[in-house]
C-alpha cells in the first residue's frame, strides 16, 4: 500500500514539525487536535516554521502555500477515515494515548497504519488493546522534526509482518533515516543517553569532578558537542528524570537508578533552562556562570623550570615531551635527579600512586593523561603536595592544555564518563536489540555525536575499553561497569564493531 494521505494527532511541539515534514514531502495531511483553539496554535507553529524557512532562503513563497495546502485542519477524528497512515503526537500519558487509539481505531481503515511518536511508553501497552494490535507501530521522531533525521522504528510482538517495515520505507520517503529496532524502554537513543547523563550527575553529586570539568571532559576530551549537565538543563531534568524511572521500571540495576540530585533539582523547581536553573544557572537562556573554566585564567603563574617524566602514557610523553621542550622546560626521565615536580604519564587503567610511589617521590607527583584533544587530566593522588598540584596546573596553562582535575581512581575523569557509555552499547548489540550500525547512526543522528559509541569503542581500542572497564569494575564493584562478554571477545580477537 503506497502511503499517500496520513493523519497526526497532536500538533504540539512535536506534532506541527511532524505535520511539516510529511506535507513537505507530499503526503496529505490531515490535522487534528484536542479543540479549536489548540488547532489554531498548532497550526501557528506549523506556519511559523515555514515562514522561517522561506525567510531564509530555503524554501519559496509558492512552495510554501503547496505545503500548506496539503494540510487540513480537521474537525474531529471522523477525517481520518482516509488516512492510509496516522499517527498520535499526544502528550507523554499512556491514558491519553490509549484514548487516542481507540478513536483511531474507530474511525481509521482497517489496513491503515496506527503510528505513535512516544518517547518512553512501550509500543505493545499502546498496541494490545486496540482492535487490531498487528497494525501498530512506532515511529519517534526527534526535536526538532522537520531537521532531525533520526527515527526510531519500533516493532512489537504482536505487529504483522511488514507494518515495521513500511513505517521505516515512509521515513525514508520523508529524507529520514530510520533504524529499526523493538519495543524496549528507551529504544536506542534515549537508553544510552540517559543512564549516561545520570551517570554525570553522580559523579557531581559524589564529588568525584567539578561541573565544569565534567562537561569539559566530555566535550574537549570525549569530543562530544556538549557536556552531560549542560545538556540535562537543555532536555530538562524533570523530562530526564521521567525517562529514567522508565528504564529503571524495564532495566533495573544502579545505572538506571536516577541519582538522588537529580530529583532533588526536579524537587527544587531547577528544571534547567527553561526554569533558569538547573545544574547551571540561566538568564535570558544562557548560562550565567561558565560552562568551562579555563585553567589558564586561574592566575597560576608558576611552572616548573625541570620536570621529570615517567610511566607508560606513551601518547602524553610524545605530546608533553615537544610540548615543554618548545616551551624552554627541561625534562629528566630519571626520578632520582632533582626537578620541581615529578609527572606520571599516566593511563586509566593504572593508579598513578603505585608509580608516584616507585619514583619515590609522591609529594612531588601528579599524574597527566593526555586523553585524545585538547584535554589533559591531572590527577591528584593522596600523597601529592598542594605546591606540586599548583605547579601542574601551571605547566598545563602555559602548554596551553584544557586541565580537569580527576581523582586517582580507574578512568579517570573522561573514562569513567565514557566507557560504561561505550559498555551499554556494546550489551545493546550483543542482546542483539540492535545492530553496531544502528547504535551508531542513533547517537549521531538522534544525539549529534560526532562518531557512534562503537566508532568512538573502536577508535579507543576494544582491548583498552576492556583494560579500563575492568579496573573499573575491581575498584568498585558496581554491575554497571562489568565488561560485556562481547567486548572480551572482541578484544582478545583483536576485532573492531564496525569492522
Ligand atoms: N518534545 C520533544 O522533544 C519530544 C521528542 C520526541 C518525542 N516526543 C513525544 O512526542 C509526544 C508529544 O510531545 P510534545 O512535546 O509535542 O507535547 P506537546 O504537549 O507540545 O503537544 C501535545 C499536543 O497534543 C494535543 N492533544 C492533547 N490531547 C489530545 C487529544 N485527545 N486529541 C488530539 N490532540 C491532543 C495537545 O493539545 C498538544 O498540542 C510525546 O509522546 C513525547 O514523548 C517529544
Amino acid at each position: 500500500m503506497e502511503i499517500r494521505e496520513v493523519a497526526v494527532v497532536g500538533l504540539g511541539t512535536m506534532g506541527a514539525g511532524i505535520a511539516e515534514v510529511f506535507a513537505r514531502a507530499g503526503l496529505r495531511v490531515v490535522a487534528i487536535e484536542a479543540d479549536e483553539a489548540a488547532l489554531s496554535r498548532g497550526l501557528s507553529i506549523l506556519d511559523g516554521s515555514l515562514g522561517r524557512a522561506v525567510s531564509r532562503g530555503r524554501l519559496t513563497s509558492p512552495e510554501q502555500d503547496e505545503i500548506r495546502g496539503r494540510i487540513t485542519p480537521a474537525g474531529g477524528f471522523g477525517e481520518a477515515a482516509g488516512a492510509d497512515l496516522a499517527i498520535e503526537v499526544v502528550p507523554e500519558q499512556l491514558e491519553i494515548k490509549r484514548r487516542v487509539f481507540a478513536e483511531l481505531d474507530r474511525h481509521c481503515r482497517p489496513d491503515a497504519i496506527l503510528a505513535t511518536n512516544t518517547s518512553s511508553l512501550s509500543v505493545t501497552d499502546i498496541a494490545a488493546p486496540t482492535r487490531h494490535p498487528g497494525r501498530v507501530v512506532g515511529m519517534h521522531f526527534f526535536n526538532p522534526a522537520p531537521v532531525m533525521r533520526l527515527v526510531e522504528v519500533v516493532g512489537t510482538v504482536l505487529a504483522d509482518d511488514g507494518v515495521q517495515a513500511a513505517a521505516a520505507d515512509l521515513a525514508r520517503r520523508l529524507g529520514k533515516t530510520p533504524v529499526q529496532v523493538g519495543d524496549r524502554a528507551g529504544f536506542v537513543a534515549n537508553a544510552l543517553l540517559l543512564p549516561y547523563l545520570n551517570h554525570a550527575v553522580t559523579l557531581l553529586e559524589t564529588g568525584f569532578a567539578s561541573r565544569a570539568d565534567i562537561d569539559a571532559a566530555a566535550t574537549a576530551g570525549i569530543g562530544l558537542p556538549m557536556g552531560p549537565l549542560a545538556l540535562l538543563d537543555l532536555i530538562g531534568l524533570d523530562t530526564s528524570l521521567s525517562i529514567m524511572e522508565v528504564l529503571r521500571e524495564e532495566f533495573g540495576g544502579p545505572r538506571y537508578t536516577p541519582a538522588p540530585l537529580l530529583r532533588r533539582l526536579v524537587a527544587a523547581g531547577r528544571t534547567g533552562r527553561k526554569s533558569g536553573r538547573g545544574l547551571y544557572q540561566y538568564a535570558d537562556g544562557k548560562p550565567v556562570s561558565p560552562v568551562v573554566t579555563d585553567i589558564a585564567n586561574k592566575g597560576l603563574t608558576s611552572p616548573p623550570a625541570t620536570i621529570t617524566l615517567v610511566g607508560s602514557g606513551a601518547d602524553l610523553e610524545g605530546e608533553l615531551g615537544a610540548a615543554a621542550a618548545a616551551a624552554g622546560i627541561s625534562i629528566t626521565p630519571d626520578p632520582g635527579q632533582p626537578s620541581d615536580l615529578v609527572i606520571v604519564a599516566a593511563t586509566p587503567d593504572a593508579s598513578v600512586l603505585a608509580a608516584a610511589l616507585a619514583a619515590g617521590r609522591p609529594q612531588d607527583t601528579v599524574g597527566l593523561h593526555a586523553g585524545g584533544g585538547r584535554l589533559a587530566e591531572l590527577v591528584i593522588t593522596r600523597l601529592t603536595s598542594p605546591a606540586a598540584a599548583v605547579a601542574a596546573q601551571a605547566l598545563a596553562g602555559q602548554l596551553g592544555l584544557s586541565v580537569v582535575l580527576a581523582p586517582d581512581r580507574p578512568g579517570f575523569l573522561a573514562g569513567t564518563l565514557l566507557y560504561p557509555h561505550l559498555a551499554d552499547a556494546v550489551r545493546m548489540v550483543q542482546d542483539g536489540y540492535a545492530s553496531a550500525a544502528d547504535v551508531d547512526t542513533a547517537m549521531t543522528l538522534g544525539c549529534g555525536y560526532p562518531e557512534g559509541p562503537l566508532e568512538l569503542l573502536d577508535q579507543a581500542g576494544p582491548e583498552r575499553a576492556l583494560a579500563v572497564l575492568s579496573a573499573m569494575y575491581d575498584a568498585y564493584g558496581d554491575p554497571a561497569f562489568a565488561p560485556p562478554p562481547l567486548l572480551a571477545e572482541h578484544a582478545a580477537a583483536g576485532l573492531g564493531f564496525r569492522g
